[in-house]
């Protein structure tokens, strides 16, 4: 028994200093040491000879060293370098770039404007693309057969004629609304469908972002303050404001903003179609009747909106002079905006 002990011992050293990386050396440990006729079997062998009181000592010595010297081929066996590996792998070479993609423009525009608004306490919420009639016209004050319905050509779903593929964010507006949690400080951003032929000008499909403020004794100052600080921040201190009255069933009054050319800085050019003036977005307050409709009382609220075009201002932006471009997913074209902000 003693004999047994310090055997073990022995092996025990002999096997922990033992190191290799080397694929044959390895195997070669094993069959030593684990093999059929290795070590471990000899051992569990002699056990026969111990007497039958120590036999349980024994054994449990036995199955210690047999886990210590698997454990140990284990470790050996995640060590190995090959020589293949160690022939091929060339550690000086420089790593291999991740191709990183790149936002899309429309992405990169519309993250600029939501961050300016942001700022001034305007959170981010979205919609669904299909609507139902009343929250696409109905809500905003277009009743069925309303003239303004036909402002916007739109997709009608085929199976369902209440459902319409969403012609502007301001459906978005009412859903908002209808939550019932006042003030509303929100930013709402997607994608708007219209039955348009497409061309470099126009398209099926773009992107607006609406804005829309409720609150107590929310005033049209307020609409243009909050606009004023946008221009500035978007086109720069020089840029000037000015806003023309409009018609949006939604609101009243109503009123379209206009900045001036960042192109020509309103001296005339082609973007500006020689006026000086680019028009940028429409707002307005928003109409007592689109209030109640969404369970709001306008004698105690009032608020103001706004919606604008995201396509416009990023081909001004990056230079882009066909809208196909956005939708197209040409590599070539997307691949140029890696850099851009
Ligand atoms: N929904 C309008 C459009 O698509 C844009 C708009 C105008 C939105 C005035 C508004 C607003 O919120 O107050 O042309």
């Amino acid at each position: 028994m003693e004999n047994l002990w310090q055997q073990i011992d022995a092996l025990r050293s002999e096997i922990g200093s033992f190191a290799t990386t080397r694929a044959d050396e390895v195997e070669a440990f094993r069959i030593k040491y684990l093999g059929t006729k290795g070590v471990v079997k000899q051992l569990m062998t002699a056990m026969k000879e111990v007497p039958v009181e120590k036999k349980k000592e024994a054994g449990q010595l036995l199955n210690d060293f047999k886990s210590f010297v698997t454990a140990h081929y284990e470790q050996l066996l995640t060590g190995i370098i090959s020589d293949k590996d160690a022939s091929t792998i060339d550690l000086s070479l420089p790593g291999q770039p991740f191709p990183i993609g790149s936002r899309h423009p429309v992405t990169l525009m519309k993250n600029r404007i939501i961050s300016i608004f942001q700022r001034l306490g305007f959170a981010v919420a979205e919609g669904p693309e299909i609507e139902d009639d009343w929250h696409n016209f109905g809500a905003l004050n277009l009743p069925a057969h309303h003239p303004a319905r036909d402002m916007q050509d739109t997709f009608y779903i085929q199976q369902n004629p209440d459902w319409v593929l969403r012609t502007h964010t301001s459906s978005v507006q009412i859903r908002e609304m209808e939550k019932g949690q006042l003030p509303i400080r929100m930013l709402m951003p997607g994608r708007v469908f219209r039955n348009e032929t497409v061309s470099a000008r126009s398209h099926c499909f773009f992107h607006q972002i609406e804005g829309l403020y409720i609150d107590e004794n929310v005033s049209f100052a307020d609409l243009k303050q909050t606009l004023y600080f946008f221009v500035k921040e978007m086109y720069g201190p020089n840029a000037q404001v000015r806003f023309r009255p409009s018609y949006f069933p939604f609101t009243e009054p109503s009123a379209e903003m206009d900045v001036s050319c960042f192109i020509c800085a309103g001296k005339g050019c082609t973007v500006c179609k020689r006026s000086g003036w680019v028009e940028i977005l429409g707002c307005g307050m928003v109409h007592p009747n689109v209030l109640s409709n969404c369970g709001i009382d306008p004698e105690k609220y009032s608020g103001f909106a706004f919606g604008m075009g995201v396509e416009r201002p990023a081909m001004l932006k990056y230079g882009v002079n066909d809208l196909r471009l956005f939708s197209e997913n040409d590599i070539r074209f997307l691949r140029q905006f890696a850099a851009a902000t």
